[in-house]
């Protein structure tokens, strides 16, 4: 393991909730609910800095690669110009839901489940392998990126936010435990990951619009999860989510490289 792989794992590792706090949460805190990740029928498909990137490589009627799919969100913004597209999640409710969003736009679709890159040897390569929001759940980064990379027949695409997505929760965690929360790793940091396994990898800055909020009743029971918390406290949660309002845009990097 070199050093920068090294510095990433451990600074995922220490977003591991101490063991006092964790044995007192009514279920696990590590959730990506199906709700904030599904392509809602009425939502309006923006082209974001990071599909423009996808979208240079891809041809008419190519194919798509979704690595942590999701509902899709990644892969519905370079519709209808890939023609078959290929969805990966850990979660079969997601990869429901991606199938879903694909046949509803009348496109050729297969999904696969399991974790990235475990799952890698059964899933076909494709023109470009887009994967957003997935890399801080990812500890051993090296052997992932090198999968995406194998996959790709052109480009690989990578979104993440320029820090931990749970950065914004830092506040909550001291409110209610006393607990800092670290701020690493970065993008950038995967970017330099990127350039030392050999790829030509760029890096692209940019805001984009927050997800599609779900409702504050969700929101709170989300926050309770995240927070190892138990129902009694969803008053005080929905009191401090109400008086700060979450933010309407996100800071992302938009990571990619050609294949050799
Ligand atoms: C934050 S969500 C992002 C979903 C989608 N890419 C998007 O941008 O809306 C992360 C997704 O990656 C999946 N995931 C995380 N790590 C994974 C892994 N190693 N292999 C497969 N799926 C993974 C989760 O189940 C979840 O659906």
């Amino acid at each position: 393991m070199s050093t920068l792989t090294d510095q990433w794992r451990q600074a995922l590792l220490a977003w591991d909730i101490p063991q006092e706090i964790l044995s007192q949460a009514p279920t696990s805190p590590w959730i990506h609910p199906v709700e904030i990740f599904e392509v809602k029928e009425s939502e309006a498909v923006t082209i974001t800095p990071s599909a423009q990137k996808a979208l240079e490589a891809l041809p008419l009627g190519g194919s798509i690669l979704d690595v942590g799919s999701g509902g899709g969100k990644a892969t519905a913004q370079l519709l209808p110009t890939a023609a078959h597209v290929i969805g990966v999640d850990h979660q079969p409710e997601m990869l429901e839901k991606y199938q879903e969003m694909a046949q509803s736009r009348e496109i050729s679709v297969e999904t696969f489940h399991g974790d990235w890159p475990d799952v890698a040897g059964k899933v076909p390569a494709a023109d470009v392998v887009v994967c957003h929001h997935v890399l801080y759940n990812v500890q051993d980064l090296a052997p992932f990126l090198i999968a995406l990379n194998e996959h790709a027949r052109k480009r690989v695409v990578i979104e993440i936010p320029e820090h931990h997505p749970l950065t914004s929760s830092s506040g909550l965690w001291k409110h209610f435990w006393n607990l800092d929360r670290p701020t690493e790793p970065s993008a950038e940091l995967a970017l330099s990951i990127a350039r030392e396994l050999g790829f030509a990898a760029e890096i692209e800055h940019s805001t984009i619009a927050s997800r599609s909020s779900v409702a504050m009743q969700k929101m709170v029971e989300f926050t309770r999860i995240r927070l190892c918390l138990s129902p009694e406290s969803d008053a005080e949660i929905q009191g401090i989510l109400e008086s700060a309002p979450a933010d309407t845009i996100r800071e992302v990097a938009t990571i990619w490289w050609d294949v050799a």
